[in-house]
């Protein structure tokens, strides 16, 4: 059966990832040569590095690629190279990078001179392809209780940068539940960062990352955004509340767990059926081996999807974005006009877009 959709019009379409973990973006070739050079053992060569057991297993191989970036030029060059890989995979027009500070401190790398290499990074990444980006300071709920979760975010409020706009949980959602982190998330907010946070993941079982922590992440964190979400669809009540809300989702098209990916697409559908607005990301592409564009004709293949739903995501991607109203407005320009030329030069009608 033909496609409902080319692939090259998925790929080509323009996006915005607003779900993605620079330490889950290194390319192995770079964790490798960095290691070297830093005289840091790696668990397995570069061709087999990502590779994991389970959930934790690949938390730990994440924060062992981290732990190469050790100068603000590594930052600088991880950033650039994702954003490089971005483009010419999925036409990526801007992106919003989480970060874990703790992560780099062992090896001596203070949090404004990660900031520092990393602004660098999309500075010159704006320059070389026209690429925007942000940066969410990003607290990993394995590693920090309440308190400590706290002095990240005065650190982030110290070292104020306009480009880090928010905070981000990760980790194990079973071991940090959100209302640990209440207090972090109240202060973030006084100090004028948005907030988002991993939630509902389906590497645990509706049990263990119930629907109701959903609930907690908009009553209790105030969340402008929530990561993921899968497991929501266990309580018809939270996602006709998250529809009424409408708050916006990054949920991804690959997942860290083989047997998850073949679910990814039913239950991003049901999260676009259910009337949620959903965006497509990536969450950690180079560990994953996947891409933006991958990722979008992974999900269209398996759902059959047609052209007006690309567009439907692709615009998504700028309204669930942390830009400001005028940046927002220039993208829209660009995608409206890029995604026109595409309906041209592939014959699909362009339907009223979106607003
Ligand atoms: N860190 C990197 N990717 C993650 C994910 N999908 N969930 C939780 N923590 C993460
Ligand atoms: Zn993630």
């Amino acid at each position: 059966m033909a496609k409902a959709v080319a692939d090259d019009y998925l790929r080509r379409i323009p996006k915005a990832e607003l779900h993605c973990h620079l330490a889950g973006t290194l390319r192995a070739t770079t964790v490798a040569e960095l290691a070297k050079r830093y005289g840091m053992t790696l668990p397995r060569p570069a061709e087999t590095l990502y590779q994991w057991p389970d959930f934790d297993g690949f938390l730990e191989i994440l924060r062992i690629a981290a732990a190469v970036l050790r100068t603000p030029a590594d930052f600088t060059r991880a950033v650039y190279e994702y954003i490089e890989d971005a483009v010419r995979d999925g036409n990526l027009k801007h992106v919003e990078f989480f970060f874990n500070p703790d992560y780099f401190y062992p090896n001596g790398i203070d949090y404004p001179s990660q900031v520092a290499g990393m602004v660098e990074g999309l500075r010159q990444a704006k320059e070389r392809f026209g690429v925007s980006g942000l940066l969410i300071c990003c607290i990993d709920r394995s590693l920090n209780n309440g308190d400590q979760a706290v002095e990240i975010v005065e650190t982030a409020l110290a070292h104020r940068h306009e480009l880090v706009v928010g905070i981000g949980l990760d980790g194990n959602e079973s071991v940090g539940p959100p209302a640990l982190y209440a207090e972090a998330y109240a202060l973030a907010r006084k100090g004028g960062l948005k907030c988002t946070a991993h939630c509902c993941e389906d590497y645990l079982t509706p049990l263990q990352a119930p629907p109701t922590n959903y609930l907690i992440c908009r009553d209790v964190l105030r969340c402008d955004r929530i990561d993921h979400g899968y497991n929501m669809l266990a309580s018809d009540f939270v996602m006709a509340e998250a529809r009424r809300d409408g708050l916006y989702f990054t949920p991804c098209a690959w997942t860290s767990l083989l047997h998850n990916r073949p679910h990814r697409p039913r239950r991003i559908r049901r999260m676009v059926e259910a009337g949620l607005n959903v965006t497509i990301n990536t969450d950690d592409p180079a560990m994953f081996g996947t891409n933006l564009g991958h990722g979008f004709t992974t999900l269209f293949e398996s759902n059959g999807w047609g052209p007006d739903k690309a567009r439907t995501f692709s615009l998504n991607s700028i309204e669930g974005s942390w830009l400001d109203e005028s940046a927002k407005a220039a993208l829209r320009k660009t995608f409206r006009r890029e995604i026109a030329a595409l309906d041209k030069e592939f014959g699909y009608e362009t339907a009223a877009l979106p607003v």
